[in-house]
């Protein structure tokens, strides 16, 4: 039976560089749901049009058209062993949706981790965020610097402003932030994780909590 794993936090958390990380090293896809919008968007398509204008308001897209993401991306053979959830369930909408076409799929939730980083941080990191369009690697202009080669290319995220994180953040603690008593009450694996250290170290605890 596939196993899912769930990344849950704050926007800018590092959810995004951790997830790559983690789907590598477990040899998973990591689905993101802002990757797929995002890219809908570059491509200027009908999804793209109705997603920017919340995107760029810090606002959540209307949960059908999120969920007709998730289905199609779960039902591709890459992901038949498990796959990285990143950046969804965000509602609880969303939570039992996924739920149910999981149970449709013959999936279950094996673990949630879950991101501990204070807001002044996080404002930090999203506004030093920097993403390469051509290979969607996300970088930090102080913390993780893009190499030379990219360094010319890199272009920050239209969301990315001060004002709209400060509002994803407001977004996030009133709609996902629930869904952390939702999952506790379940009879998954909650691991949480303290994500203020570097990279690596943050890599290495949550290697130790989905292995150990
Ligand atoms: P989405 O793309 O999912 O954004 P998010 O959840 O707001 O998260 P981010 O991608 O901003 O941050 P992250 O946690 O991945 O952090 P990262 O690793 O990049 O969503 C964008 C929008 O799409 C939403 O606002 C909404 O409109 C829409 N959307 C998407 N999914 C949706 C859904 N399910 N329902 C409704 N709407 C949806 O790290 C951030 C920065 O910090 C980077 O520069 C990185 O290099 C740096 N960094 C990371 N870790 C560290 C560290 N340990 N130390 C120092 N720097 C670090």
């Amino acid at each position: 039976m596939a196993k899912d794993i769930i990344l849950l936090g704050a926007p800018g958390a590092g959810k995004g560089t951790q997830g790559a990380l983690l789907a590598e090293a477990l040899g998973l896809p990591k689905i993101a749901t802002g990757d797929i919008l995002r890219e809908a968007v570059r491509q200027g398509t009908e999804l793209g049009r109705e997603a920017k204008r919340f995107m760029d308001a810090g606002e959540l897209v209307p949960d059908d058209v999120i969920l007709g993401l998730v289905r199609l991306a779960l039902a591709l053979p890459n992901a038949a062993q498990g796959a990285i959830f990143d950046g969804f369930p965000r509602t609880a909408a969303q939570a039992e949706a996924v739920d149910r076409i999981q149970a449709e799929l013959g999936r279950r939730l094996s673990a949630v981790i879950l991101f501990e980083v204070p807001d002044e941080v996080i404002v930090d990191r999203m506004t030093g965020r920097r993403t390469d369009p051509e290979s969607g690697a996300v970088y930090h202009i102080r913390y993780n610097p893009p190499p030379p080669a990219v360094r010319e290319r890199v272009i920050q995220r239209a969301d990315d402003t001060e004002e709209t994180v400060r509002r994803r953040l407001v977004v996030y603690r009133e709609m996902t932030k629930p869904l952390i008593a939702r999952y506790r009450s379940a009879a998954v694996p909650i691991h949480r994780v303290d994500g203020t250290g570097d990279i690596e170290a943050v890599h290495a605890a949550i290697m130790e909590q989905v292995t150990g």
